[in-house]
Protein backbone atom coordinates (compact mmCIF):
# COMPACT_ATOMS: atom_id res chain seq x y z
CA UNK A 1 0.00 0.00 0.00
CA UNK A 2 1.10 3.41 -1.36
CA UNK A 3 1.97 5.65 1.92
CA UNK A 4 -0.37 8.03 3.01
CA UNK A 5 -0.75 11.71 2.05
CA UNK A 6 0.16 14.25 4.79
CA UNK A 7 -1.70 17.38 3.57
CA UNK A 8 -5.52 16.73 5.37
CA UNK A 9 -7.11 18.79 1.72
CA UNK A 10 -5.21 15.49 -0.05
CA UNK A 11 -7.40 13.00 2.13
CA UNK A 12 -10.43 14.26 1.02
CA UNK A 13 -13.13 13.07 -1.15
CA UNK A 14 -15.21 15.40 -3.50
CA UNK A 15 -17.79 16.51 -0.99
CA UNK A 16 -15.11 17.22 1.55
CA UNK A 17 -13.44 19.36 -0.50
CA UNK A 18 -16.60 21.01 -1.40
CA UNK A 19 -16.71 21.81 2.42
CA UNK A 20 -13.21 22.84 2.45
CA UNK A 21 -13.25 25.28 -0.42
CA UNK A 22 -16.91 26.46 0.70
CA UNK A 23 -18.68 25.23 -1.99
CA UNK A 24 -21.28 23.44 0.31
CA UNK A 25 -24.30 25.03 0.80
CA UNK A 26 -25.71 23.53 3.17
CA UNK A 27 -22.49 23.05 5.53
CA UNK A 28 -20.38 25.91 5.04
CA UNK A 29 -21.08 28.24 8.19
CA UNK A 30 -23.42 25.57 9.31
CA UNK A 31 -22.39 25.74 13.26
CA UNK A 32 -22.52 29.64 13.37
CA UNK A 33 -26.72 28.62 13.30
CA UNK A 34 -26.97 28.41 17.74
CA UNK A 35 -29.20 25.37 16.84
CA UNK A 36 -26.47 22.72 14.99
CA UNK A 37 -24.21 21.45 17.43
CA UNK A 38 -23.44 18.38 16.17
CA UNK A 39 -22.83 17.38 12.88
CA UNK A 40 -21.24 14.48 11.10
CA UNK A 41 -20.11 14.34 7.16
CA UNK A 42 -19.76 10.51 6.26
CA UNK A 43 -17.20 9.95 3.57
CA UNK A 44 -15.58 13.39 4.13
CA UNK A 45 -11.99 11.33 3.57
CA UNK A 46 -11.92 9.25 0.12
CA UNK A 47 -11.67 5.51 0.69
CA UNK A 48 -8.07 4.95 -0.56
CA UNK A 49 -6.33 7.56 2.01
CA UNK A 50 -8.85 6.61 4.71
CA UNK A 51 -7.89 2.67 4.59
CA UNK A 52 -4.36 3.81 4.40
CA UNK A 53 -3.89 5.96 7.16
CA UNK A 54 -6.00 3.43 9.63
CA UNK A 55 -3.37 1.00 7.97
CA UNK A 56 -0.90 3.38 9.33
CA UNK A 57 -1.83 3.69 12.46
CA UNK A 58 -2.97 0.28 13.05
CA UNK A 59 1.25 -0.51 12.54
CA UNK A 60 2.82 2.35 13.61
CA UNK A 61 0.89 4.20 16.51
CA UNK A 62 -0.54 1.40 18.80
CA UNK A 63 2.64 0.88 20.79
CA UNK A 64 2.76 4.78 21.96
CA UNK A 65 -0.78 5.05 23.24
CA UNK A 66 -1.39 5.48 26.63
CA UNK A 67 -4.58 4.01 28.40
CA UNK A 68 -7.07 5.68 30.20
CA UNK A 69 -9.05 4.46 32.45
CA UNK A 70 -11.93 6.31 34.67
CA UNK A 71 -14.22 3.68 36.16
CA UNK A 72 -17.43 4.25 38.11
CA UNK A 73 -16.49 5.00 41.68
CA UNK A 74 -18.01 2.06 43.69
CA UNK A 75 -19.65 4.34 46.49
CA UNK A 76 -22.73 3.00 47.78
CA UNK A 77 -24.57 6.78 47.98
CA UNK A 78 -26.37 7.26 51.23
CA UNK A 79 -29.50 7.90 49.99
CA UNK A 80 -31.43 6.27 47.21
CA UNK A 81 -31.86 9.75 45.61
CA UNK A 82 -28.52 10.32 45.76
CA UNK A 83 -26.42 8.82 42.96
CA UNK A 84 -24.10 10.98 41.27
CA UNK A 85 -22.12 9.77 38.60
CA UNK A 86 -18.52 10.98 37.51
CA UNK A 87 -16.78 11.54 34.19
CA UNK A 88 -16.22 7.70 33.75
CA UNK A 89 -14.11 6.62 30.67
CA UNK A 90 -11.72 4.14 29.24
CA UNK A 91 -9.97 3.74 25.69
CA UNK A 92 -6.18 4.70 24.77
CA UNK A 93 -5.12 7.99 23.43
CA UNK A 94 -1.85 10.24 23.36
CA UNK A 95 -1.91 13.44 23.79
CA UNK A 96 0.20 15.51 21.05
CA UNK A 97 1.22 18.41 23.23
CA UNK A 98 4.64 17.69 24.29
CA UNK A 99 7.47 17.82 21.60
CA UNK A 100 9.53 15.53 24.03
CA UNK A 101 6.99 12.88 24.36
CA UNK A 102 7.42 8.97 22.78
CA UNK A 103 3.96 9.77 21.22
CA UNK A 104 4.85 13.01 19.45
CA UNK A 105 7.39 11.82 18.09
CA UNK A 106 6.24 8.73 16.84
CA UNK A 107 3.51 10.84 14.91
CA UNK A 108 6.11 13.01 13.69
CA UNK A 109 7.93 10.40 12.30
CA UNK A 110 4.97 8.80 10.57
CA UNK A 111 3.33 11.94 9.13
CA UNK A 112 0.66 12.47 11.74
CA UNK A 113 1.21 15.70 13.51
CA UNK A 114 1.95 16.88 9.46
CA UNK A 115 -1.49 15.57 9.19
CA UNK A 116 -3.44 17.53 11.94
CA UNK A 117 -1.10 20.64 11.61
CA UNK A 118 -1.98 20.89 7.62
CA UNK A 119 -3.60 24.63 7.25
CA UNK A 120 -5.97 22.95 5.40
CA UNK A 121 -7.52 21.02 8.16
CA UNK A 122 -8.04 24.69 10.08
CA UNK A 123 -9.46 26.17 7.21
CA UNK A 124 -11.88 22.94 7.18
CA UNK A 125 -12.83 23.70 10.54
CA UNK A 126 -13.40 27.16 9.38
CA UNK A 127 -15.85 26.52 6.46
CA UNK A 128 -17.62 24.58 9.01
CA UNK A 129 -17.53 27.07 11.75
CA UNK A 130 -18.29 30.45 9.68
CA UNK A 131 -15.73 32.11 11.93
CA UNK A 132 -12.40 32.70 12.36
CA UNK A 133 -10.28 30.73 14.15
CA UNK A 134 -7.35 30.45 15.93
CA UNK A 135 -3.79 29.90 13.98
CA UNK A 136 -2.68 27.45 16.58
CA UNK A 137 -4.77 24.31 17.44
CA UNK A 138 -4.41 21.28 19.65
CA UNK A 139 -4.31 17.85 18.05
CA UNK A 140 -5.10 14.35 19.68
CA UNK A 141 -5.08 10.93 18.71
CA UNK A 142 -7.54 8.41 20.55
CA UNK A 143 -8.49 4.67 20.08
CA UNK A 144 -11.49 2.82 21.29
CA UNK A 145 -11.26 -0.70 21.20
CA UNK A 146 -13.90 -3.22 21.95
CA UNK A 147 -16.39 -2.16 25.17
CA UNK A 148 -14.08 0.98 25.25
CA UNK A 149 -16.81 4.38 25.85
CA UNK A 150 -16.97 7.82 27.26
CA UNK A 151 -19.73 8.16 30.26
CA UNK A 152 -21.12 11.23 30.04
CA UNK A 153 -19.11 14.75 29.83
CA UNK A 154 -19.19 18.47 28.60
CA UNK A 155 -15.89 19.39 27.80
CA UNK A 156 -16.97 22.65 29.21
CA UNK A 157 -13.50 24.60 30.42
CA UNK A 158 -14.39 27.50 32.32
CA UNK A 159 -11.98 27.85 34.19
CA UNK A 160 -10.05 28.66 30.88
CA UNK A 161 -10.42 32.03 28.89
CA UNK A 162 -9.53 31.26 26.30
CA UNK A 163 -12.86 28.37 26.23
CA UNK A 164 -15.07 30.15 28.17
CA UNK A 165 -17.35 31.00 24.99
CA UNK A 166 -16.64 28.00 23.77
CA UNK A 167 -14.87 25.68 20.99
CA UNK A 168 -14.78 23.73 17.87
CA UNK A 169 -13.93 20.15 18.11
CA UNK A 170 -13.64 18.13 14.51
CA UNK A 171 -12.98 14.50 14.43
CA UNK A 172 -11.76 12.05 12.22
CA UNK A 173 -12.70 8.50 12.67
CA UNK A 174 -10.87 5.62 10.64
CA UNK A 175 -12.91 2.00 11.85
CA UNK A 176 -11.11 -1.46 11.73
CA UNK A 177 -13.47 -3.67 9.80
CA UNK A 178 -14.16 -5.63 12.78
CA UNK A 179 -16.34 -3.18 14.48
CA UNK A 180 -19.93 -3.75 14.48
CA UNK A 181 -21.19 0.11 15.25
CA UNK A 182 -20.57 2.84 18.25
CA UNK A 183 -22.58 5.71 18.46
CA UNK A 184 -22.17 9.47 19.87
CA UNK A 185 -25.38 10.10 22.10
CA UNK A 186 -26.06 13.75 22.83
CA UNK A 187 -28.26 16.43 24.68
CA UNK A 188 -31.13 18.62 23.08
CA UNK A 189 -33.68 20.41 24.86
CA UNK A 190 -32.39 19.13 27.73
CA UNK A 191 -32.23 15.54 26.86
CA UNK A 192 -29.98 12.61 25.53
CA UNK A 193 -31.96 12.12 22.79
CA UNK A 194 -29.99 12.43 19.89
CA UNK A 195 -27.64 10.20 18.37
CA UNK A 196 -25.27 9.44 15.37
CA UNK A 197 -23.13 6.87 14.22
CA UNK A 198 -19.50 7.15 14.72
CA UNK A 199 -18.13 3.69 13.30
CA UNK A 200 -17.20 5.15 10.02
CA UNK A 201 -14.17 4.90 7.60
CA UNK A 202 -13.27 8.45 6.74
CA UNK A 203 -16.25 10.33 8.34
CA UNK A 204 -15.77 13.29 10.16
CA UNK A 205 -17.88 14.57 13.10
CA UNK A 206 -17.73 18.63 14.71
CA UNK A 207 -18.62 19.33 17.66
CA UNK A 208 -19.33 23.22 19.17
CA UNK A 209 -18.51 22.56 22.98
CA UNK A 210 -19.55 22.34 25.85
CA UNK A 211 -22.32 20.24 25.06
CA UNK A 212 -23.49 16.94 27.21
CA UNK A 213 -22.26 14.32 25.25
CA UNK A 214 -21.63 10.57 25.89
CA UNK A 215 -19.88 7.28 23.33
CA UNK A 216 -21.47 4.12 23.54
CA UNK A 217 -19.10 1.15 23.99
CA UNK A 218 -17.72 0.25 20.65
CA UNK A 219 -19.10 -3.15 19.30
CA UNK A 220 -17.34 -5.63 18.28
CA UNK A 221 -18.41 -8.00 15.13
CA UNK A 222 -18.85 -11.73 16.85
CA UNK A 223 -15.30 -13.33 17.54
CA UNK A 224 -13.13 -10.07 15.79
CA UNK A 225 -13.13 -8.29 19.59
CA UNK A 226 -9.46 -8.54 19.36
CA UNK A 227 -9.05 -6.76 15.93
CA UNK A 228 -11.97 -4.13 16.42
CA UNK A 229 -10.55 -0.38 16.69
CA UNK A 230 -12.04 2.82 15.78
CA UNK A 231 -9.07 5.39 15.80
CA UNK A 232 -10.18 9.49 16.20
CA UNK A 233 -7.87 11.87 15.09
CA UNK A 234 -9.19 15.36 16.54
CA UNK A 235 -8.59 18.73 16.21
CA UNK A 236 -9.35 21.58 18.84
CA UNK A 237 -9.75 24.89 17.24
CA UNK A 238 -10.46 28.20 19.47
CA UNK A 239 -12.65 31.10 18.11
CA UNK A 240 -9.63 33.92 16.74
FE1 LIG B 1 -16.07 14.55 24.69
Amino acid sequence: MSAPPRDFADLLSPAGRRVLEGRDRTLTGILADPDQRVLSIDGAIAAEPARAWLARLEAEMRPALVPVSHPIEARRPRRATAERLGKTMRFATALLARRDSKSYRRAQRIGLVRLLRSDSFREFAQALAGRRLRPAWGIQVSCYGAGDYAGPHTDDFPDLPAARAGYLDIHISLTTPAVAGQSLVYESGGHFCQQIELATLGGITAYRLPLWHYTTPLQARPGQEQAARRWLLLGTFLYA
